[in-house]
C-alpha cells in the first residue's frame, strides 16, 4: 500500500513563495528548450455543454506530473469552481506515486509566475508600471507575482470594480478603468477571453503585454490588428498555435510559426527577445505542465526538508 502526502491550496501556496515561483519557472522553460524535460501535448475530454477536462503531464528532475483540471465556465452560476482538479506527482525512476496536489493553487502561482517571467524577459529594463486587466483568481496571482519580481505600482482593473478594489488595496496600487491599465509599461490580461480587451488604440511604444486569459481556441483578448503590430512570444508554439491567443490570427493566416518565439529559445539565448526599446512586446501563455511540474517539485523538496506538515493518504 502505498502512503502519500496530500497537499492542499494552502500548502501549495505556503511552500512556493511567489519569487521562487517565478525561479522555477524559468528553470522549467530552459530545461524544455534544451530537451531535458519531456511534455506531451495536452489531452481535451469536452463534457458539453459544461465545459471540459485537461490531461497534462510532463516529467523532468527525476519527477513524472499528471494534472487533471478543469474548466466549467458555468460553474460559476452554480457557485462552484470553474477550475478544480488535482496534480499527482510520481517518481521518473520507479514510478511510485509520491504526492497529491491541490491543481487550483498550483495553476494559478504557475500562471502569475510565468506572466512575471515573460515581463522580466521582455519587457523594456526600466519597465515598472502594471496594469492587470481581469483580477479574478488568476488575474490576481499575476499581479503578486509581477510584485514579487519588483514591478509596481499598477492598475488594477475589472468587470466587477470591487475584484479590482479588493487586489489593489491587498498590494497598494490603484484600482481604475480599462483604458488605464492598458496604458502601463506592463499589462497583464486575465479574463474569460470572450471579447477583447486591448485593441489597436491601446498600443504605446515599447509596452509589454503577457495574454493569459486565452487557454483554447475561440478565445481571445487582443483584437487581431493589435496583435498583428506587436512581436510576438509563446510559451510553446504547439499548444499557443492550437488553443491560445495566437490561435485566431494562426487560422486567419496573419501569423505563421516563423513570427512567433517561444520565451525558451530567448531564455537559452538561442533567439533574441526585445530587439528595441519602442518594440511592442507580446507573450501568449497558454499554460504548460512543466509549469506545474516545477512548482509541485517545489512542494515536494518543501515537505521533504520538513518545512511543510501534510495529512498521509494510504492507496
Ligand atoms: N494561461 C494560463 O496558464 C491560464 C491559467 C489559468 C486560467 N487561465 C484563463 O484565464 C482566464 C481567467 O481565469 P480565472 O481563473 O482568473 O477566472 P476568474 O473568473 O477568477 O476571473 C476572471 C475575471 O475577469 C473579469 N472580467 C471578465 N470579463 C472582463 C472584461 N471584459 N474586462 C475586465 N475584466 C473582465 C471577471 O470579472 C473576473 O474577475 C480564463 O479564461 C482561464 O481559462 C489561463
Amino acid at each position: 500500500m502505498a502512503e502519500i502526502p496530500v497537499f492542499d491550496s494552502e500548502a501549495v501556496l505556503a511552500s512556493v513563495p511567489a519569487a521562487a515561483a517565478i525561479e522555477r519557472t524559468r528553470v522549467a522553460f530552459e530545461r524544455h528548450a534544451a530537451g531535458d524535460w519531456a511534455m506531451p501535448a495536452k489531452v481535451y475530454l469536452d463534457a458539453p455543454p459544461n465545459g471540459d477536462f485537461r490531461a497534462m503531464p510532463a516529467r523532468g528532475g527525476g519527477l513524472a506530473t499528471l494534472k487533471w483540471v478543469t474548466s466549467f465556465p458555468r460553474n460559476r452560476e452554480r457557485g462552484l469552481p470553474v477550475v478544480t482538479g488535482a496534480l499527482l506527482v510520481s517518481s521518473a525512476e520507479t514510478g511510485e506515486l509520491l504526492a497529491l496536489l491541490d491543481c487550483a493553487a498550483v495553476t494559478s502561482l504557475r500562471t502569475g509566475a510565468a506572466a512575471a517571467l515573460s515581463a522580466q524577459v521582455l519587457a523594456r529594463a526600466d519597465a515598472r508600471s502594471v496594469g492587470v486587466i481581469g483580477c479574478g483568481v488568476n488575474g490576481a496571482w499575476a499581479a503578486r507575482c509581477m510584485a514579487a519580481a519588483g514591478y509596481g505600482p499598477g492598475i488594477c482593473a475589472d468587470a466587477r470594480p470591487q475584484a479590482a478594489e479588493a487586489l489593489a488595496a491587498e498590494l497598494g496600487w490603484e484600482s481604475g478603468p480599462r483604458d488605464r491599465a492598458a496604458a502601463q509599461d506592463v499589462v497583464v490580461t486575465v479574463t474569460p477571453a470572450d471579447q477583447p480587451v486591448i485593441g489597436l488604440e491601446d498600443l504605446r511604444a515599447g509596452q509589454h503585454f503577457a495574454v493569459l486569459g486565452a487557454d483554447v481556441h475561440g478565445k481571445a483578448e487582443v483584437a487581431l490588428d493589435a496583435l498583428s503590430r506587436c512581436r510576438l512570444f509563446c510559451d510553446e508554439w504547439e499548444q499557443a498555435s492550437k488553443g491560445g491567443e495566437l490561435a485566431g490570427a494562426v487560422s486567419s493566416g496573419l501569423v505563421a510559426h516563423g513570427d512567433v518565439t517561444e520565451i525558451g529559445e530567448v531564455l537559452l539565448g538561442h533567439s533574441p527577445g526585445r530587439t528595441a526599446d519602442e518594440e511592442i512586446t507580446l507573450f501568449d501563455s497558454t499554460g504548460l505542465a512543466i509549469q506545474d511540474l516545477a512548482i509541485a517539485a517545489g512542494v515536494l523538496e518543501s515537505w521533504r526538508a520538513g518545512r511543510l506538515p501534510a495529512p498521509m493518504a494510504s492507496l
